[in-house]
């Protein structure tokens, strides 16, 4: 039988912006696009996709932690595969390119391998990850870690700013919390992990070029401050008579910045989250809970950073009297992507006309949880004056066009195991 054989009439780059815009339209909020893991428009979503990936050739299910996975069989059945991937989740008032990219241009070139009826000697799967962001639970890349049989299962008491626990979330969402280990897979079932994601930085485009081979994915420590202090009248407590739990973050928030914007080795740190409690106008907050986020291209400098600035909030809530709970909700040492899948990434790149260009990832990827049970390659693709998480986050048709090109021509001239230490790993 030769596989679906239907004409496809738009190009691969049309067709992935026409389905960006179909998925950027799933949304909780109007307006703008939030799509936050177990919501149920990340369900619409995950049910939109699946429909694409069965479109494509490939068999497809939702995973036991809300991974969409799709499988595109080799030239014989249960090879073990070239997994392809990204997520599918996003952060609040995101754009629509980070995760779903990779997703859709992993699906149009299996669509296009399966319009031709071509099969490769190994299986391809596609996997879009249900949380990436981590924008809900405060712990992050849950849909790759489950994947990679790496998932922390106290996440699971954890809960959103609603009270929700995931635990709860998951049954809402129709899955079974008890039944997470079902996701994972393990190292004899992959060959490697390709992610093409967009750069979310200006360095292409500075480049003038649509493409690039990612190097390494920087390093991230997360943490989840609380203080709490005590609220009270806001027109009958003195000034030095208070224990501002928000006055103190505020200070907290200062420390950070400052700390980072001295440093010269790449040290970056957002306070992205604040929460003050009970939060009215003429009420002395008493309890502030605020995230951290810091990440530097080398691991050791991170990890000092964040060893020195911790005893500087600490200082800073003795001072003011505060009690501090501060907890490290992530921490992901840099992974860096495995010199054969840069070399095939750099081939393809070459043979589709562009300059081989390196570039680190300052940005967390699936990658970093993928690391531990595959070889991690990653391309970039240019976007739109280096901005992300933002709305305003745009890729042009002509350069989602070249990322696909690239992906197709390293799945299509993929050399498993070629330079890889050893093709006989097991799980
Ligand atoms: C994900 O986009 C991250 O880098 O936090
Ligand atoms: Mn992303
Ligand atoms: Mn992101």
């Amino acid at each position: 039988m030769v596989a679906g054989n239907a004409v496809q009439t738009t190009s691969l780059g049309e067709e992935i912006v026409r389905r960006i815009n179909l998925l950027g339209a799933i949304s909780e909020e109007a307006g703008k696009l939030t799509r936050i893991y177990l919501s149920k428009e990340l369900r619409e979503a995950a049910d939109l996709i699946l429909g694409w990936m069965r479109e494509a050739g490939m068999s497809a299910h939702l995973d036991a932690i809300g991974n969409v996975c799709g499988r595109y069989e080799g030239e014989g059945p249960g090879a073990p595969c070239l997994m392809l991937g990204s997520h599918y989740d996003t952060v609040r008032d995101a754009g629509k390119w980070d995760g779903p990219l990779g997703v859709i241009t992993a699906i149009a070139c299996v669509a296009d391998l399966n319009r031709r009826g071509r099969r490769l000697p190994f299986a391809i799967e596609v996997v879009g990850f249900a949380d990436e962001e981590g924008v809900r639970f405060a712990s992050t890349l849950l849909g790759s870690r489950a994947l990679a049989g790496t998932f922390d299962k106290s996440v699971l008491n954890t809960r959103d700013r609603d009270g929700v626990s995931m635990r709860d979330a998951l049954i809402t969402f129709g899955l079974d919390p008890d039944h997470i280990g079902a996701a994972a897979r393990t190292r004899r079932e992959l060959i490697a992990y390709l992610e093409l994601h967009i750069e979310q930085g200006p360095v292409l485009e500075t480049q003038n070029l649509p493409v690039g081979v990612v190097t390494a994915i920087a390093g991230a420590t997360r943490l989840a401050a609380r203080l709490t202090g005590m609220a009270g009248h806001a027109g009958t407590v003195p000034m030095a008579l208070r224990r501002d739990a928000l006055a103190g973050a505020a200070e907290c928030i200062g420390a950070i910045e400052q700390f980072c914007r001295t440093d010269e080795g790449g040290l970056v740190g957002t306070v992205g989250y604040i929460q003050a409690k009970p939060g009215a106008t003429n009420v002395i907050p008493g309890e502030v809970s605020f995230t951290i986020d810091m990440r530097a291209p080398i691991d050791m400098h991170r990890k000092r950073a964040v060893a020195e600035i911790v005893p500087q909030i600490e200082a800073i809530a003795e001072r003011r009297q505060l009690v501090l709970q501060l907890d490290v909700t992530h921490e992901n040492g840099t992974a860096p992507c495995a010199p054969w899948l840069k070399e095939q990434i750099a081939q393809a790149i070459g043979v589709e006309g562009f300059s081989v260009f390196e570039l680190p990832s300052g940005a967390g990827h699936d990658g970093m949880a993928m690391i531990d049970i595959a070889d991690v390659g990653m391309i970039f693709v240019r976007c739109r004056g280096g901005i992300s998480h933002h709305p305003d986050e745009h890729v042009e048709l002509a350069d989602a066009e070249a990322g696909a090109r690239v992906l197709l021509r390293v799945i299509e001239n993929f050399r498993p195991w070629e330079g890889k230490s050893s093709p006989q790993v097991t799980g």
